[in-house]
């Protein structure tokens, strides 16, 4: 195999843009619920340039662990790194850090405001960090010629209410770009769109990777989605990342259970019937012990698990926080013990 210079190294010794770093967020109980374990151990790095999707379903901990990484959630243990150096708090330092790490919301869920127009709300975020810079107008064009919407110039005296949802999400993510950030993390960026439309979004964030070097977390329910566009995904679930990787491998080739449900129901899915989990829906203040998924696993349910006796380990022994790094990992005792068997 000849090595590609633009590659990194599998185990380069680079340090990651941004890292979650043995990260728990506990929301204390309100209305007689215990404390919600929302995230429960999570290693995770983004390095320069690259695209990480952060897949599972609704309440898994996806948006939460966003939020920490930006800095709008405490961590509640462990800590989040942005360029190797622990993120501080103080309003100074968390100001700074905002500019270089982006929220990209979702639009309709009310990022932008509809009284104010497509320059107001671009130029909304330099004013924050730099007042009024002299160069606002070029800059706020610059940048939503860089979302997509060109000439800018037109968009400038526009409302939202003007705008097709996909125009609109442009005009959030031109909002991001305007500070030059080195890290965007969208939340379901293009959830409530068409099926066409989420197609240029997320061509325009390849874009931006590729050109500006960008690199994206990118949270979303749709594993299509992160096969479009991701270079890695981790899976989580209730809290941990149960698995991680190349989006070849964890898509292609999924090694955990919870991650061929998952694929199993999407339409495009060459995998089979369809694996419907049973047991309750997942709650994060009552986290099963032994492996956290093994009361709705498939495997276990099946007997496969015991025939490979590894049963027992999955209702009693946790199978550990994921590694942060570019490897491809599962948490599943079964998984492990099939992957020791075959190699
Ligand atoms: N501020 C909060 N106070 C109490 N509990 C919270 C808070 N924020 C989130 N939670 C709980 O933490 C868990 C994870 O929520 P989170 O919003 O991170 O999930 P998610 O994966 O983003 O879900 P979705 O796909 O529906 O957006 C949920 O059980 C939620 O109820
Ligand atoms: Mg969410």
């Amino acid at each position: 195999m000849t090595a590609d210079p633009q590659a990194p190294a599998a185990e380069a010794p680079t340090v990651p843009v941004l890292s979650a770093a043995g990260l728990h967020v506990r929301f204390r109980g309100h209305g007689g619920r215990g404390t919600a374990r929302a995230v429960d151990g999570v290693d995770l790095d983004v390095h320069a340039g690259e695209i990480v999707a952060l897949v599972g379903e609704s309440g898994c901990g996806k948006t939460t662990l966003a939020r920490t990484l930006l800095g709008l959630e405490k961590a509640s243990e462990g800590r989040v790194e942005f360029e190797g150096a622990p993120l501080r708090y103080r309003s100074k330092a968390l100001k700074a850090y905002r500019r270089r790490v982006q929220l990209v919301l979702q639009d309709p869920s009310g990022s932008l405001n509809p009284r104010h127009t497509v320059y107001e709300a671009v130029a909304e975020g330099l004013r924050i960090h730099e007042g009024a810079a002299p160069d606002e107008e070029a800059r706020v064009a610059a940048a939503l010629a860089r979302a997509g919407l060109r000439p800018p110039e037109r968009f400038f005296l526009r409302y939202p209410h003007e705008l097709s949802g996909g125009q609109r999400q442009r005009v959030v993510i031109a909002g991001a770009l305007v500070l030059d950030p080195e890290v965007i993390v969208a939340d379901e960026p293009v959830a409530s769109l068409d099926a066409s439309v989420r197609g240029e979004i997320l061509a325009l964030l390849l874009r931006l990777r590729d050109d500006l070097g960008l690199s994206a977390l990118v949270v979303t329910h749709d594993l299509g989605l992160a096969w479009n566009i991701a270079d890695r995904v981790a899976v989580m679930y209730l809290g941990r990342i149960v698995e991680v990787g190349t989006v070849e491998e964890v898509l292609s080739a999924p090694r955990h259970p919870y991650t061929r449900a998952l694929l199993s129901v999407l339409p495009e899915a060459d995998a089979g019937d369809p694996v419907i989990l049973s047991g309750e829906p997942p709650d994060p203040t009552v986290i099963p012990a032994g492996c956290r998924f093994h009361v709705r696993c498939p495997v276990l349910a099946s007997g496969e698990a015991e025939r490979a006796g590894v049963a027992d380990r999955c209702r009693t022994e946790d199978p550990g926080v994921l590694p942060a790094g570019r490897g491809t990992h599962a948490a599943c005792h079964w998984a492990r013990v099939r992957a020791e068997s075959a190699g």
